[in-house]
This record gives C-alpha cells, structure tokens and sequence, in this order.
C-alpha cells in the first residue's frame, strides 16, 4: 500500500486534502490522473447499467434530504457502531474492531492489553454527519449529510415511476457523495469520510427477488472482471445472519485482495420491501407498483448494488501496480485497462529539434479529439517513457527523422513493450481498435 500511496502522490493521482495545512485525517484530494481515472470508472459503470441495457434509468438526487428521511429509514436510530475510548491515551476505538486497533502508547499492544489501558463501557455512536439549514440554529433546522446515496432513489421512486413509464423488473441509478463520520477511517482512501458511491436499486416483483439478487451478484462481478481486475483477486463473501444490515435480508460482497487482505469492494444486497415500505408508512404517499393490465397491486423488492467509487479506484490501482524492466532498468508500471488508463495515448517527439515537435504536434492534434493524449517534448525518451508507464497510458507514439520523411510514426506497447511502426493516417483508427478490444491483466496470477 505504501507504494501505490506514494505513486499516488508523485503523479498526482490522489493526495491528502488541505496539505499546506498540514491535512485533514484521512480525507484526500484527486488530481489531474486521479480525476481521468475515477472518472472513466464511473463511466464505464454508467454504460453498464445504461448504454448497455434498457432497463435501468438515472438520477442524481440532492445530497441534503429531509431529516424524516433518515426517521423512515432507520439511519438515525440503527446507522451506527458501537465507540470506546480510552481514558489513559484519549482515542477512539471500534469496540467491535479492537484487534485491528493499535494501542495509543504502545502500538505493538491492541487496546485495552497493555496495563494502563483504560477502556471506557461501549457506547453506540451515530455515523451520520450533522449539519443546519438556514442561518439560525434552531430546533427544527437540523439536515445531515446522506450517509448513501440510495435513500434519494426509495424517496423518488414514485416520480421516476410516473415519469419512465417502466414496470418492475427495472433499476434506478445513482452516483454521487455519501459521508460517514466512521470512527477509524484509514488504509489511503479504502476508508475516508467523505467518498462517492455508485449505486443501483433493482425494483422487482416479491417473487422474482432471490432469482434478481443471483443476478446481479454474476453480472457486477463480470463488471471488474471485464474492466481486468484480476479474477483470483475477486471473491464473492455472503454475510452470516448477524452481519446483516437492518434492513437486507440477504447479502454478499465482492472482496479484492487489497495489501490489507481480502475487504470489501462492493455489497450486494436483497433489500426486500423494507424501504419502501418505511417511506411510504411516513410520508403517507403509496410507494407501490400498479399494473393496469392485471389488476394487480405490489410494493417491489429491491436488489442492490452498491459500490464505492474510490474503492474501486483503489483496487484497479493496486491491480495494476507492477515493477519490471525495460531497456535494462527498472520501471514502475501501472497496467490499466486501456479504457480505464487517465490516458491513452502520448506523442513524444524524439528530440526538440529538425521539425519533429512541429509534427508530433499535428499527430497530436489529430487524435486528442478522438481520445484522451498527452504530449510531452521535455526530457530523454527514456525518461518520458518512464513517466507514462507510471501513470498507465497504454500506448506511446514516437516521432522521429523517419517520420518526417514517409509520415510513419513508431506505436509502443506499455505491456508488451513491442513497438511497430505505423502510418501516421492510420493511427487514430488502430489505436481505437485496440481501445475497443477485449483486455486482460498481463500480470501472473497471486
Ligand atoms: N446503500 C448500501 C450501502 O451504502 P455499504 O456496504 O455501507 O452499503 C457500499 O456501502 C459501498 O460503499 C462499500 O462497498 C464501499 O465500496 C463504499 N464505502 C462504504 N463506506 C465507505 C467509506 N467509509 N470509505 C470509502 N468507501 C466506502
């Protein structure tokens, strides 16, 4: 982990946020990779639940939402874990988490082993974030930040019924900020306070929820398997009864095997009628399903998907975290799917001088509308080469005193390392074939 924290860092993908400031634990800020790269996440979830099929609709709900909310759907009085502090060296701790906890003055000793370890009784402490409306604090001006980002899909479902004219099985979709004041958040961005989520509620018929929940356990699984994750870093974990959330009747994660172990990527769970029902109860509006040819009259089951956006992040990082060597030294390498990479591809032309900037800057031209390139004239081949590897763009054009003279260019694989040599007019269509096509991990199995 410490690696990939520090290639995060050096490139630019991700940071601790407010560092002049000497940071703000365990909140981080994406950069101009860090950016590229969740964004071409997000939207390759987009295109799998909406370009891809028909069945599912998007919303981009507000992420301050009436407290009621949290009343019907059991955040305020269930969505917490239970605190401990210690009266000897003032932290905090999980009560349900110790053994992963390192004691506050003798680090080797979880809490409450060493002799001077003074535990307080557990209590439990509500997670979500609280905040007031308006410019007076006064009782009834209280709102909380959303704690997830599928309260917005249950409490617009009537409207996204009325307005789709869908009919159960069908989904509703979300990305969006979700913030939990988690008690010890850590591990680079695995575990931080404010984070994006990435959605799906699944509206199905009572009777069709178990064969829906198998599903989409496959489908979001060939997901990161598909976006190259490899498949002996995945695992599906289903969750004994006392693990269950209040509301699922049914759950299972994905897990990756993170450098911290196997941990969550993903939670898949069968939310039965439970919010829906909630809403409806306080809100006093029907959140139920009517069929107009049959008669008849249901509240639907949900199925859900839920995944962080930065957990995945870090995962398609880690994934692709690798050293080797090329041209006899050493190179760190982020092997990316090249859908995923912040960058496809980057021109570089051989040195700054004979004309041979002046043309990587029209090959340049030529393909930055198609996708997204970088160019770079600053430094030894070599060098550049380095740079581009690190940050995982998957292909590398070099221009050369060849190329002035039969407009060829040579095309370099960041895998394979091959390199061929290519019409510039050809470029822009080749290197799209191969963004298209289907990818694996060129990295051994664990
Ligand atoms: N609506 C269901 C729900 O929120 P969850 O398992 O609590 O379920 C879903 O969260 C996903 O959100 C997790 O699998 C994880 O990827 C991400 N997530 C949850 N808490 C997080 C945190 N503190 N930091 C980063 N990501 C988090």
């Amino acid at each position: 982990m410490d690696k990939i924290v520090a290639l995060c860092k050096r490139r630019g993908f991700i940071f601790p946020s407010s560092e002049i400031y000497g940071g703000l634990g365990s909140t981080y800020d994406y950069g101009h990779y860090g950016v590229l790269l969740k964004g071409n996440i997000k939207a390759a979830w987009w295109r799998s639940m909406l370009q891809e099929r028909d069945d599912v609709i998007a919303l981009d709900a507000a992420i301050l939402m009436a407290p009621a909310v949290w009343e019907a759907s059991g955040h305020l009085s269930s969505f917490t874990d239970p605190l401990v502090d210690c009266r000897t060296c003032k932290q905090r701790f999980r009560a349900d988490d110790l053994e992963s906890a390192a004691c506050g003055r003798k680090p080797s000793k979880h809490p409450g082993e060493a002799e001077d370890c003074d535990l307080t009784e557990a209590r439990e402490f509500n997670l979500m974030f609280q905040t007031t409306l308006g410019p007076v604090k006064e009782a009834g001006s209280v709102a909380y930040l959303r704690p997830e980002t599928a309260q917005g899909i249950f409490v617009d479902f009537k409207t996204a019924l009325q307005t789709s004219r869908r009919k159960p099985p069908f989904g509703i979709a979300q990305v969006g900020k979700a913030f939990r004041n988690e008690i010890t958040p850590g591990n680079f961005t695995f575990r931080t306070r404010e984070f994006e989520q990435m959605e799906l509620e699944f509206f199905v018929p009572p009777e069709e929820a178990p064969q829906w929940f198998e599903y989409w356990l496959s489908e979001r699984m060939r997901w990161y398997c598909e976006l190259g994750l490899r498949e002996d870093h995945l695992r599906l974990r289903e969750h004994p009864a006392d693990e269950l959330s209040h509301y699922s009747s049914a759950t299972s994660d994905v897990e990756y095997l993170f450098p911290i172990g196997w941990s969550e990527l993903e939670g898949i769970a069968n939310r039965g009628d439970f919010d829906l029902r909630q809403h409806a109860e306080h809100s006093g509006e029907k959140l139920e399903y009517f069929d107009q040819a049959t008669g008849e009259r249901y509240v639907p089951h949900v199925i859900e998907p839920s995944a962080g956006a930065d957990r995945a992040t870090l995962a398609f990082l880690v994934d692709a975290y690798d050293e080797d060597e090329a041209a006899g030294e050493p190179r760190t390498v982020l092997r990316l799917h090249p859908r995923l990479a912040p960058m496809k591809v980057a021109v570089l032309p051989l040195v700054r001088k004979d004309g041979l900037p002046e043309l990587a800057r029209e090959v340049y031209d030529g393909l930055r509308g198609r996708m997204q390139s970088d160019y770079d004239e600053g430094g030894s081949i070599g060098r550049r080469y380095r740079r581009q590897d690190e940050i995982g763009t998957p292909y590398g054009v070099t221009v050369d005193h060849q190329s002035t003279q039969d407009r060829t260019v040579t095309l370099r694989d960041r895998d394979s390392l091959e390199q061929e040599r290519i019409a510039i007019e050809e470029l822009g269509d080749e290197l799209q074939r191969r963004l298209d096509a289907d990818w694996s991990s060129p990295k051994p199995p664990a």
